[in-house]
């Protein structure tokens, strides 16, 4: 978040309003937005790559109604992956066309419903989905936009589990063996579809724009080909996300800007080369806008010191708020934020409620050591895949999303509570 500060008396306060005040309104575990902030991440990123292109907010990052209206508001465009999100899109009012369509598994029911809602395109994952929306736009009398996902080959460097270019894994058509020329062809025959170009997306939380190099390079030399072969020139591409974010002062993210001038700079050459004009280019950046937005605000429980080890600090949140460091290893900071403190600093993990030993939420941090029960600590960085992939576990009530702005907060997401979970509970 752009806007925390802190007081003389050491209280962080962000948007305008301190973090006390924040948790005594709206209870921790919390998370709160800096609208702004949001804001200003979408606008850097629409004027980066002005009206010659397209930037699709990647909406599995987090996703919300008050979300969608901003990103709408600074003239971006959704990516969604799921029914849910799509309806949750629709809902806050995106134009379908806005609207992109993503998974490996689309169901039926989830294809008919954006062929018949209209969305701007549909991203095919498989041959099968090729055969399946086709089939759906014909019999709803409808021409489907589309774009086929392909697999560049690319070894991104980053967490196994959420790189996706690389042949091994369940994403995409590969490029290797004809592949995707082929669903290229098969695409081209099909009446239902209008093939509009191809997707690449290579990964998550990358820093080095060497992958994208190449992903661009590979998606444009299948245009040429497909040029070549049918004689035609598919006018778009789409490099999908991935861009990282500092969640460390180890991280040195690339701006918007830097990302734009690349992309367009080795799209603008190697189209050149192989004498076609330029595709418009669209990016999905999820975690690179929302990501540094947020923070986890938690009140510390209890504070176990363990004889030359560490100390562990023990919050009211945990696995189920922000399963990234027990799922990727994710590395996060933590700062005290409800008073300052003099205090000698002491090596702790930040740990939460939840029943096992891997529900950790910062795994190696400072704390000053006069922490206490009752002190406000904060995680930044947390807009990114954290109330997105919240669960439930142990019965845990998922926290509430704030937003806050010039002074003024309000809930976008509101706490979970004990009748939620019983409503579902109908045994
Ligand atoms: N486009 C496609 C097709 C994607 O699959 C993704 C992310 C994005 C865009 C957005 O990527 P971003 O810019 O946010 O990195 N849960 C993991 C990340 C999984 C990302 C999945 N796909 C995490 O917490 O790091």
């Amino acid at each position: 978040a752009r806007t925390v500060t802190r007081t003389p008396e050491g209280v962080v306060s962000v948007g305008g309003i301190e973090v006390t005040r924040l948790a005594e309104e709206f209870g921790t575990p919390a998370y709160f937005v800096d609208e702004a902030d949001f804001r200003a991440r979408c606008r850097a990123w629409r004027e980066a790559f002005g009206s010659e292109a397209d930037v699709f907010y990647a909406g599995k990052a987090f996703l919300s109604r008050a979300v969608v209206r901003w990103l709408h508001e600074e003239g971006l465009n959704l990516d969604v992956c799921s029914g849910g999100e799509l309806a949750t899109a629709l809902a806050a009012g995106m134009p379908a066309e806005n609207i992109a369509f993503h998974g490996n598994n689309k169901t039926p029911a989830e294809i008919e419903r954006a062929v018949e809602a209209g969305v701007g395109r549909i991203v095919l994952d498989s041959f099968q989905e090729i055969a399946r929306v086709a089939h759906i736009a014909e019999r709803l009398g409808r021409r489907q936009r589309v774009q086929i996902r392909v697999t560049v080959g690319v070894e991104a460097h980053t967490h196994e589990f959420i790189a996706t270019a690389h042949e091994d894994q369940k994403f995409g058509i590969a490029l290797a063996g004809g592949q995707a020329a082929e669903a290229v062809r098969r695409a081209l025959k099909l009446d239902g579809l209008e093939l509009i170009g191809i997707h690449s997306h290579i990964g998550s939380q990358i820093f080095d724009m060497a992958g994208f190099e190449v992903s661009a390079r590979r998606v444009v030399q299948l245009l040429a080909e497909v040029r070549d072969e049918h004689g035609v020139e598919l006018p778009e591409i789409d490099l999908g996300g991935g861009l990282g974010i500092a969640y460390t002062s180890d991280d040195d993210p690339r701006e918007p800007h830097e990302i734009a001038e690349a992309l367009n700079e080795i799209v603008a050459r190697e189209c050149a080369a192989a004498g076609l004009r330029k595709p418009r280019i669209s990016v999905e950046p999820g975690r690179a806008i929302v990501g540094p937005t947020a923070f986890t605000l938690y009140e510390v429980g209890t504070v176990k010191p363990l004889e030359g080890l560490r100390t562990y600090v023990s919050v009211d949140g945990g696995m189920s708020d922000n399963i990234r460091t027990a799922l990727y290893d994710a590395e996060y900071t933590v700062a005290l934020v409800s008073r300052s403190s003099d205090a000698e600093p002491m090596l702790v993990r930040v740990v939460g409620k939840h029943c096992e030993s891997g529900d950790i939420v910062v795994r190696d941090a400072f704390l000053p050591a006069d922490l206490a029960p009752g002190d406000l600590i904060a995680v930044p960085a947390t807009g990114a895949y954290c109330r997105s992939m919240a669960s439930n576990y142990n019965h845990a009530l998922r926290p509430p999303v704030v937003a806050v702005d010039d002074g003024a907060a309000r809930v976008i997401v509101r706490r979970e509570t004990e009748e939620d979970l019983l409503r579902l509970d109908v045994g």
